[in-house]
């Protein structure tokens, strides 16, 4: 489906925006080991969550989805069962990557597989510690999945993790839950700690030791009832479209403000963005707050701060649209984002295809994108390679360039947004 989007209206009104996918995925795979029922509220309706659903009931697990909330009768740590069926993780590599944890401390064996674009990403950096921790896997040429997991009788490890990446820290964790003894994990950069905190929540014994994450073997973990905070990694195209189209103000209701997890909204005020942050409270140990937005006449003229280092992890999801907002205010540079070219798209390359395609220079390294910015942008058909965040990032590009921008496969908003376009509609119709 091409989506096409031009310059028109603000963005006026409050925006509610669907349940954070990378909680949603780790309080479905918990609740699943747990004992007792889990209610989940605001469960994340994306693409990638359904595959983490669809998965767990393969495993056995039965889940109720309501209204409002799902229920999740839990198997207890050793409830669940062999698979008749290959596993489908789809487009999601937190599928892929966090349940391989919970694979290999089963006594049976898995397959587990994706789509195009998932059977490209790489699965060395789980593989590795998982054969470390004694399970038999096997993957396609190049370390690539299908991988097929046989578990049972995992040995504790001291890890240090080679990638900042929160899906492979939350791997091994997972896995530590069935190992001999306390399984520890260390990474270079500090990345999103959802895991670690929904552990605990749900009664894992979890600690930080020195900079390593350590966790026990065979807790017994309670059913909860939790409600999932709205995603801030959807919301970023909200708050970023706000910010540059003239006369939008914008309220986004109960954003998940987790600290790991909030670099966008520092790094935004640090760019000057007007927006603040409100009504802040917290549930089952993660923030949440409102945060209001509103148009930036200065954007224009004032270059980003540049993202490297650490900083790039935490904002790994958030950097296509930040990049639409470079382009189209004084600049932007990004460096140390090799990992970008691992996602759901190369997507170091998506920018700067797209970006260049609209007018937009853009110098493209190995490891970043440099952006001049200070020009207006122009519509042009942009190719997503499927990629969700790249479809939602130069929508936002769309609205604030002159004539007509088309988003080629646009349906893959889905697989974190499903309701994208027609929120984009109500909140231009104020
Ligand atoms: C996620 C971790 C990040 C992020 C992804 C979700 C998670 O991936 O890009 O969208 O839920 O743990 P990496 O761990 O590969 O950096």
């Amino acid at each position: 489906m091409i989506h096409t989007i031009q310059r028109g209206r603000p963005l006026r009104g409050t925006v509610l925006c669907p349940g954070d996918k990378s909680i949603s995925h780790r309080y479905a795979m918990l609740a699943a080991l747990a004992h007792g029922t889990s209610e989940v509220r605001n469960f994340s309706p994306s693409l990638d969550c359904r595959s983490t659903l669809q998965c767990l009931r393969s495993l056995g697990v039965e889940i109720l989805e309501q209204r409002e909330s799902i229920l999740i009768p839990g198997r207890g740590l050793r409830g669940l069962t062999s698979a008749a069926e290959v596993l489908d993780a789809g487009n999601s590599g937190t599928t892929i990557r966090l349940l391989s944890g919970i694979l290999a401390g089963q006594h049976f064996s898995s397959t587990i597989t994706g789509d195009e674009s998932l059977s490209r990403r790489p699965m060395a950096r789980i593989i590795e510690p998982l054969r470390l921790m004694g399970a038999k896997i096997e993957a396609a040429d190049g370390g690539l999945p299908p991988l097929r997991i046989r578990g049972g009788g995992l040995r504790a490890v001291r890890y240090e993790l080679p990638v900042a990446s929160a899906q492979v820290k939350s791997c091994i964790l997972l896995a530590g839950l069935f190992a001999d003894g306390l399984t520890a994990v260390r990474e270079p950069v500090a990345t999103r700690n959802h895991t670690e905190i929904a552990l605990r929540q749900f009664g894992a014994a979890i600690r930080l030791s020195e900079s390593w994450i350590e966790i026990e073997p065979e807790p017994k973990l309670n059913g909860l009832g939790l409600s999932v905070p709205c995603d801030l990694s959807s919301a970023a195209f909200f708050i970023t479209a706000a910010a540059l189209i003239p006369g939008s103000e914008i309220l986004l209701h109960d954003i998940g403000t987790n600290p790991s997890r909030r670099a966008l909204l520092d790094y935004l005020k640090l760019a000057g963005v007007d927006l603040a942050v409100l009504n802040e409270s917290e549930s089952a140990g993660e923030a949440r707050g409102d945060i209001r937005v509103q148009y930036d006449p200065a954007l224009p003229g004032r270059a980003l701060p540049p993202i490297q280092a650490e900083l790039t992890a935490s904002l790994i999801d958030e950097i296509p649209v930040l990049s639409v907002l470079g382009a189209l205010s004084g600049g932007l540079v990004v460096r140390d984002a090799r990992e970008l070219r691992v996602k759901e798209s190369d997507r170091l390359a998506a920018i700067a295809r797209n970006l260049r395609a609209m007018g937009a220079e853009v110098e493209e390294h190995a490891d970043g994108i440099a952006i001049s910015g200070g020009r207006p942008l122009r519509g042009a058909k942009i190719e997503t390679w499927g990629d969700h965040r790249i479809a939602m990032a130069f929508s936002v590009a769309g609205l604030a360039a002159d004539g007509v921008t088309h988003i080629t496969q646009a349906e893959c908003a889905g697989v974190s947004f499903p309701q994208f376009f027609e929120t984009l509609a109500r909140l231009r119709q104020r």
